[in-house]
């Protein structure tokens, strides 16, 4: 008892020296909720699981795709696969294009073992190689790369602004979504396409509604952004001067305005039923605020903000997570959107 009150006095008297410190000013507020205290009990048993890609997730969370390929990638992929199995999240891979045609860095992607046959993992290759194999009647490798990882199936990433501003990056000889079709006749797994940080406009994602997809990741704009680290990493004065390209594109909130759209426009037509909201999602109340405002089912995916914290111990990541599931918890039980 007495140490209760002692508690209790450290509490108050830690209260006083920071109430100063700790005031949210008007222009602060959080103005996308409407915050609802009186109708629900703390969280602690709010059922935040999902039906996601033919499997329960425990949370409505994807970790998006970030490129393996060196040391530090193989503690990140392993630090990731083991919160998601842990946490009952999906995972995405960044490119396996190295694997296509050697197993010097098998490791750091071969993390099946690691995550568990219980939530979905994704390879991931880029469209330029697609195209390339497709061209050369080689899509026994992407067989071989689904069946060497035991992948549920492929994301397929489309950058070709990342690809132009790179001094070594690929050219598409064809559009895209001729590839993706011709992809699609040719495997029979499922298929997921993404952006890597620009996001996509209404007539491409209309094309990808109306595939077979098993989801589209928006890879939106707002965080990571490919084009612009091409910009900083090249120092030839050709690439500064595409540099205004890196502010086109769409954010995650304007490509789940464009979605709900498209619901309505494409009615019948539309034949994929999942979104991966990405890009720009900065934490669970981003990822909540967009995933209850998209009317498709969607989860929301992260890359760097679990590459932060994924590439040291796993108890960083592992406190990360944590605190955005339980956000997301709290956000359910006392946080209603405004239409
Ligand atoms: C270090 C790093 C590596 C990435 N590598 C890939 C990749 O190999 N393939 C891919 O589709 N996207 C890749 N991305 C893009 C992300 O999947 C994601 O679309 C983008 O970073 C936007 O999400 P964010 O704002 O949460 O970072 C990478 C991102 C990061 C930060």
């Amino acid at each position: 008892m007495r140490e209760e009150h002692n508690v209790s006095s450290e509490r108050k008297k830690d209260h006083i020296d920071l109430a100063f410190k700790s005031r949210v000013d008007e222009s602060q507020l959080d103005r996308r909720f409407h915050y609802e205290p009186m109708l629900s009990a703390h969280p602690d048993q709010i059922d935040l699981s999902i039906h996601f890609l033919g499997y329960n997730l425990k949370a409505p969370i994807w970790v998006s795709s970030m490129t393996g390929g060196t040391e530090m990638a193989r503690t990140i992929n392993q630090n990731l696969a083991r919160a998601c199995s842990e946490f009952g999240l999906g995972m995405g891979l960044g490119s396996c294009r190295s694997l296509l045609y050697d197993e010097v860095s098998l490791e750091d992607f071969d993390v099946r073992s690691i995550i568990g046959d219980d939530v979905p993992f994704y390879g991931n290759l880029g469209i330029a190689q697609i195209e390339q194999l497709l061209a050369e009647s080689e899509q026994d490798r992407i067989h071989r790369l689904i069946e060497q990882l035991k992948l549920d199936g492929l994301i397929v990433h489309i950058n070709p602004l990342q690809e132009a501003f790179q001094p070594e990056g690929d050219r598409f000889e064809r559009a895209p979504i001729d590839t993706l079709d011709q992809l699609l006749e040719e495997v029979t797994v499922p298929i997921i396409v993404k952006e890597v940080g620009q996001g996509m406009g209404p007539d491409s994602l209309r094309e990808l509604l109306k595939r077979p997809l098993a989801a589209v990741d928006f890879g939106a704009s707002g965080g990571t952004n490919f084009a612009l680290l091409e910009v900083s990493r090249s120092s030839k004065d050709y690439t500064r001067f595409l540099r205004p390209m890196v502010r086109v594109g769409h954010s995650a909130d304007d490509m789940v305005e464009i979605v709900n759209h498209l619901v309505d426009q494409l009615g019948g037509e539309r034949k994929c039923q999942q979104v991966i909201i990405s890009g720009g999602v900065k934490d669970f109340l981003d990822g909540y605020y967009l995933t209850k405002k998209c009317r498709l089912q969607s989860i929301y995916g992260q890359a760097s903000g679990f590459l932060k914290h994924a590439m040291g111990d796993y108890s960083t990541l592992r406190d990360y997570v944590r605190a955005q599931i339980d956000g997301l918890a709290l956000a359910n039980a006392f946080l209603k959107i405004k239409h």
